[in-house]
């Protein structure tokens, strides 16, 4: 009994630090060379191939008992030596396609990244015109020092993904070899995409690969990049379709990006409608309806706000006076979330629209200013009988004091 208590003990702590039961050659040869020959091993350690007991001969063939270099190198056991990029894709591919092999490691195991990369410009670069300038999956994963794709640390997690990305696309000569300018990694990161990711840490703006795909040209459900918008701003997508731009498809208009471009996306403002600066002026000129219908919703828009300002300012005013305002306060808040609301509206590009939605702002706006109105007429009341009890009472005083004085005398 106590000897197999003693046994698992041992088990578990050797599992705990890591310890597998056969150290291969290969481990043991090249973890005492120097550089690029022993780096391998070290980054290959902490990774999830080698907790999952993926080793050395598993990717680059070869003999992992035998002792000497030229047997371990052996090309009659398999030896591939330094695998190419087209190598590379079919060395990963041999396990991550094969779906009965995966399943047995993870049964949620994804095999699908093979198939999809080959359909990307990458796989097409690589595999089919054996150009090799294009990312094979190693680029992106990293050969030796694979993570689970989760892993804060891993080349492809979110907050990761841009700078993995960029070691070819933010190269401009890399780039322009291919006609693409280079700029895509600059403008992401000056967009309101970024700035929510880095700033706010907020893991739902995309990165990357949420529009481009992981492994794909474009994620399963979007027909292509452009319409990727709407999988996540359904409210937008919803009311573009349902607006007189909902056939731009068909003469090679670009939905979204038309507007709000794709990679430099700036927080929107009130000058996308304005007369002089107005996004609607690409396209039309101050002749047609849409410039009535602009500067309709300008107006609607800017009116908003503005009244939305100074009943914040009613309502603050009448706190600091001293009134309980917690009921405006809320009213308040469903009055923004109105307002949010109009601003998604403008996406059916129509004045009539917009309107019928700002409308519930505006009652509510109109609510808050009276109940503001209301309570700052109280506080003037209450200071009023203040100054009038206070009068009567310095009255009373100096009656009493006179009173006195005739009652002394
Ligand atoms: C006794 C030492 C020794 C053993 C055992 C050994 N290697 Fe090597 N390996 C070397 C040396 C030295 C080099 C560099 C010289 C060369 O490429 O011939 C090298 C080079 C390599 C390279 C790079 C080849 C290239 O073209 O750049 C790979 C990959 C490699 N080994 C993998 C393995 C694997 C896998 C095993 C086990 C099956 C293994 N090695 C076993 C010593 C060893
Ligand atoms: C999951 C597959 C995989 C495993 C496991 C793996 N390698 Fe590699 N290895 C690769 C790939 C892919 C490359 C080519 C990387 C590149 O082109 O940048 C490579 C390259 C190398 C090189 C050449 C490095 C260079 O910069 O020239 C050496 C040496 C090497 N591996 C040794 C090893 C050793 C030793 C182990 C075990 C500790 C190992 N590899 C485990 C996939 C693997
Ligand atoms: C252009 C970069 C890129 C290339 C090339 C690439 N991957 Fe990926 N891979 C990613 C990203 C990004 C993720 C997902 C991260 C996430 O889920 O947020 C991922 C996820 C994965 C996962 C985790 C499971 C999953 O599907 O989400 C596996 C396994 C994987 N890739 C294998 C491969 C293989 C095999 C290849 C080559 C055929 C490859 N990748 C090529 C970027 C790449
Ligand atoms: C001999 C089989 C084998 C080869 C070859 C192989 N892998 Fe793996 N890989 C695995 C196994 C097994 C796992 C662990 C799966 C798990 O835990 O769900 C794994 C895990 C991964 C993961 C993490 C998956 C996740 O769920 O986040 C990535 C990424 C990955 N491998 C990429 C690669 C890349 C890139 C190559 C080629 C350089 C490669 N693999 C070659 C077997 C292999
Ligand atoms: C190893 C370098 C490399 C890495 C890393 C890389 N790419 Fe690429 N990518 C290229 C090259 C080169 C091309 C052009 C291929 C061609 O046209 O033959 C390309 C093409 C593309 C294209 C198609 C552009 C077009 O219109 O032709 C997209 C989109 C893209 N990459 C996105 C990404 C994303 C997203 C990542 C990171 C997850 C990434 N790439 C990582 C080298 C790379
Ligand atoms: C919010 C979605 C989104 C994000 C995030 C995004 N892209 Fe794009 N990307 C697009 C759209 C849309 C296009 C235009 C496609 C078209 O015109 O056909 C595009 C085009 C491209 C192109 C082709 C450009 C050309 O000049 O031909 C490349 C390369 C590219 N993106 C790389 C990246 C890289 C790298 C990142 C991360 C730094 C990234 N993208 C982030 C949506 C996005
Ligand atoms: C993966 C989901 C996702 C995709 C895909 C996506 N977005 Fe976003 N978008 C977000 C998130 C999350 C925010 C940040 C919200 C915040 O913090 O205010 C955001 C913010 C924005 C904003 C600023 C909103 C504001 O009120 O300041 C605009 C404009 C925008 N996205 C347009 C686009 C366009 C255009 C595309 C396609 C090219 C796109 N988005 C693709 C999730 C996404
Ligand atoms: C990228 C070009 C483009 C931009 C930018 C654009 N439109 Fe349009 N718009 C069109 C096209 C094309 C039509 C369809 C024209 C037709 O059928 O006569 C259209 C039609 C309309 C119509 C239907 C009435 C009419 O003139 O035929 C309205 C209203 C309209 N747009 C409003 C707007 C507003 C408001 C903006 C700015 C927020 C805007 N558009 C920005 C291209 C554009
Ligand atoms: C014709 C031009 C145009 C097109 C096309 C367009 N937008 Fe907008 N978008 C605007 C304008 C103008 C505003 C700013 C309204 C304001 O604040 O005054 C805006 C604001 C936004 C906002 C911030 C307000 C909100 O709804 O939270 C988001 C997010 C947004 N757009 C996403 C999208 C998405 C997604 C698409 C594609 C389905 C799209 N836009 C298509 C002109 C456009």
């Amino acid at each position: 009994m106590k000897t197999r208590t003693i046994l698992i003990l041992i088990a578990l702590i050797s599992f705990g630090l890591g310890v597998h039961a056969d150290e291969t050659s290969c481990e043991i040869c090249h973890s005492k060379l120097k550089g690029r020959l022993s780096q391998p091993v070290t980054q290959w350690k902490n990774s999830i191939h080698q907790q999952n007991d993926i080793n050395c001969a598993n990717c680059h063939g070869g003999d992992p008992s035998a002792k000497n270099m030229k047997a371990a190198h052996s090309r009659s056991k398999g030896w591939i030596g330094k695998p190419g990029p087209i190598q590379i894709v079919k060395l990963c591919g041999t396990c991550h396609a094969n779906e009965s092999f995966m399943k047995k490691y993870d049964p949620n195991s994804r095999t699908d990244q093979l198939k999809n990369y080959m359909t990307s410009n990458h796989g097409i670069n690589i595999m089919k015109k054996e150009d090799g300038r294009a990312a094979t999956c190693a680029s992106c994963h990293g050969a030796h020092d694979v993570l689970k794709a989760m892993n804060p640390r891993s080349h492809v997690y979110p907050e990761n993904v841009v700078d993995t990305c960029a070691k070819c696309h933010g190269d401009k000569k890399l780039m322009a070899q291919f006609d693409i300018s280079g700029n895509e990694v600059a403008d992401y990161k000056s967009s309101v995409h970024a700035t929510a990711l880095y700033k706010k840490h907020d893991l739902s703006a995309p990165t990357c690969n949420d529009c481009h795909g992981n492994h794909g040209a474009a994620p399963p459900g979007a027909a292509s990049v452009e319409k990727v918008c709407g999988t996540c701003h359904v409210m937008n997508q919803k009311l573009f379709d349902e607006s007189p731009h909902k056939e731009w498809d068909e003469i090679g208009l670009r939905g979204c990006v038309e507007c709000h471009s794709n990679h430099a996306i700036k927080p929107p403002t009130d000058a996308m409608l304005s007369t002089d600066k107005g996004v609607c002026l690409n396209c039309h000129d101050s002749t047609e309806p849409a410039f009535k219908t602009m500067e309709a919703m300008y107006k609607t828009l800017t009116g908003l706000e503005t009244k939305l300002m100074e009943t914040r300012e009613m309502v603050n005013n009448a706190a600091e006076k001293g009134m309980l305002m917690d009921d405006a306060m809320l009213k308040l808040q469903d009055a923004k979330t109105a307002y949010i609301k109009s601003r998604t509206a403008t996406h059916k590009f129509s004045s009539d629209y917009l309107d019928h939605i700002a409308k519930a702002a505006l009652v509510d706006v109109t609510n808050i200013q009276k109940l503001a109105k209301e309570r700052l007429m109280e506080v003037t009341k209450r200071r009023t009988s203040f100054y009038w009890f206070g009068g009567l009472f310095f009255i009373l005083l100096i009656l009493l004091g006179l009173k006195i004085r005739s009652m002394e005398k």
